[in-house]
């Protein structure tokens, strides 16, 4: 298993993008926008940890790696905007906190479709984790194909004074075939095309392929239980 920590990870560099942003320019209270993120910061961190746990506890037990790779990303004080202002949102700490969910964000890439449930089946039966949302895009595929598990968590992230806080951080959860996927139609999704029949040809595809590699992750997850027989 792989872990990547996003460059956010650094204080430092943190609280120089917040103090650059517009967010800072819009909110007062500097300090509780950078406690809200070193929050944020230690929930991904303590999510992360309880994966990398879970990983390496099934290699023991089922001699099976579920987690491919695990990536970890704060999102941008300039995406907190953008995100802010197209919902029509409040630019307060407490707008901030109750309504966007996803500042703290894990992806979870898994080897098999299996894993997928797996993981978030024994992540979220931990007793200090709370599930506020859960969405099934494989059950429920977006329109344009797109698959994976969204979840959003909260864990307790214990503070200098003792007390402790829910922070929600939002996992989503994935096959290798599904992130594949989900990289190249992010990648289409922003490139303007002036070809519009150019850009519907590929977008058309992408809908098929997407049922594709969940035809065929079907049939490497049967090869993959099938071998795990005695
Ligand atoms: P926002 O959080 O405002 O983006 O809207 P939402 O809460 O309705 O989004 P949702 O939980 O469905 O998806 C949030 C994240 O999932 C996005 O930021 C992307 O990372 C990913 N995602 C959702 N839909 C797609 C999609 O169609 N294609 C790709 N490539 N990624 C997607
Ligand atoms: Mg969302």
């Amino acid at each position: 298993m792989i872990l990547e920590r996003n460059n956010l990870f650094n204080i430092h560099q943190m609280e120089n993008q917040l103090r650059d942003s517009d967010l800072q320019a819009n909110l007062q209270d500097f300090k509780a926008l950078m406690h809200l993120y070193l929050l944020r910061r230690a929930a991904i961190k303590e999510i992360g940890t309880k994966l990398e746990n879970l990983d390496d506890e099934y290699s023991i037990a089922h001699q099976h790696n579920p987690i491919h790779l695990i990536e970890e990303r704060i999102k941008s004080p300039s995406s907190l905007f953008e995100k802010l202002t197209r919902k029509g949102w409040d630019f307060t700490i407490e707008s901030i906190n109750k309504n966007v969910l996803d500042i703290a964000g894990i992806r979870v890439i898994t080897n098999y479709l299996d894993d997928i449930y797996q993981v978030v089946q024994t992540l979220i039966q931990q007793d200090d984790i709370k599930l506020l949302q859960r969405k099934d895009y494989i059950n429920h595929p977006k329109p344009n194909g797109y698959r994976s598990v969204h979840i959003v968590v909260t864990v307790p992230v214990f503070l200098a004074d003792n007390t402790h806080k829910e922070i929600p951080v939002e996992v989503q959860v994935r096959t290798i075939g599904m992130d594949m996927w989900s990289s190249l139609e992010h990648k289409l999704h922003y490139k303007n095309f002036a070809n519009h029949e150019r850009a519907a040809a590929h977008t058309a595809k992408l809908k098929d392929y997407s049922q594709k590699l969940y035809d065929i992750e079907v049939g490497l997850q049967q090869i993959a239980k099938d071998i795990e027989k005695p």
